[in-house]
C-alpha cells in the first residue's frame, strides 16, 4: 500500500520540485527527468508527487502513473536503509534463489518491492550482480552475500538491527 505524504510537512520539496519543473523547456519531453528529480527530492513517488507533476506540466495523471510504474528505477514506496537484493539471474536461479526470497519476505514481514514498517529494509529481486559462482546471492546495501543458506538469513539481518 502506498504511504501518503504530509504536503505541509514538505512544502519546500515541493517548492523545489515545482522550480525543477519551471527550468524546463516544454516543448521537449520532461517526465522522465522530472520523475527522476521528484525522486532525488522524496526518496520515492508518492501519489501526491505523481498528482503535483500532473497539475504542473498539465501531462495526464494515467501517463505519469504509467511511467512511475513501468521502470524498476522508479518507486512508489520510501525505500528502507538498507535495500536487500536477491539476485534472480539464471545461476542464482537454479540454485534455489527463490527459497532465499521466500524466506526473506516471510523474516521481515514484507514483499519484494516493500519496505519494513521501521523503514530498515526493503526487498528487491535484482538480475544477475555479476558474481555468479557465489549463487545464490542476496546483497545488503553493499554488501555481498553467496553461497546463501535460507536458515542463515535471520542471523544475517541481525547484523544491521
Ligand atoms: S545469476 Fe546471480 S550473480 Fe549472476
Amino acid at each position: 500500500m502506498q504511504k501518503a505524504i504530509d504536503i505541509k510537512e514538505n512544502t519546500d520539496k515541493f517548492e523545489e520540485l515545482l522550480r525543477y519543473i519551471e527550468s524546463q523547456d516544454k516543448s521537449q519531453g520532461i517526465l522522465m527527468q522530472t520523475l527522476h528529480k521528484a525522486q532525488e527530492i522524496f526518496g520515492y513517488l508518492p501519489i501526491e508527487v505523481q498528482k503535483f507533476i500532473s497539475e504542473k506540466t498539465k501531462i495526464p495523471m494515467a501517463e505519469i502513473y504509467g511511467v512511475a510504474t513501468f521502470y524498476t528505477q522508479f518507486s512508489l514506496e520510501p525505500k528502507g536503509q538498507y535495500t536487500v537484493g536477491v539476485c534472480m539471474g539464471t545461476a542464482c536461479y537454479v540454485k534455489s534463489a527463490q527459497l532465499v526470497l521466500d524466506r526473506l519476505q516471510q523474516e521481515l514481514k514484507i514483499k519484494v518491492g516493500e519496505t519494513t514498517e521501521d523503514n530498515v529494509f526493503s526487498i528487491q529481486a535484482t538480475r544477475c550482480l555479476g558474481c555468479c559462482g557465489l549463487a545464490p546471492v542476496m546483497m545488503i546495501g553493499e554488501d555481498v552475500y553467496g553461497k546463501v543458506d535460507p536458515k542463515d538469513i535471520p542471523n544475517i539481518l541481525k547484523n544491521y538491527r
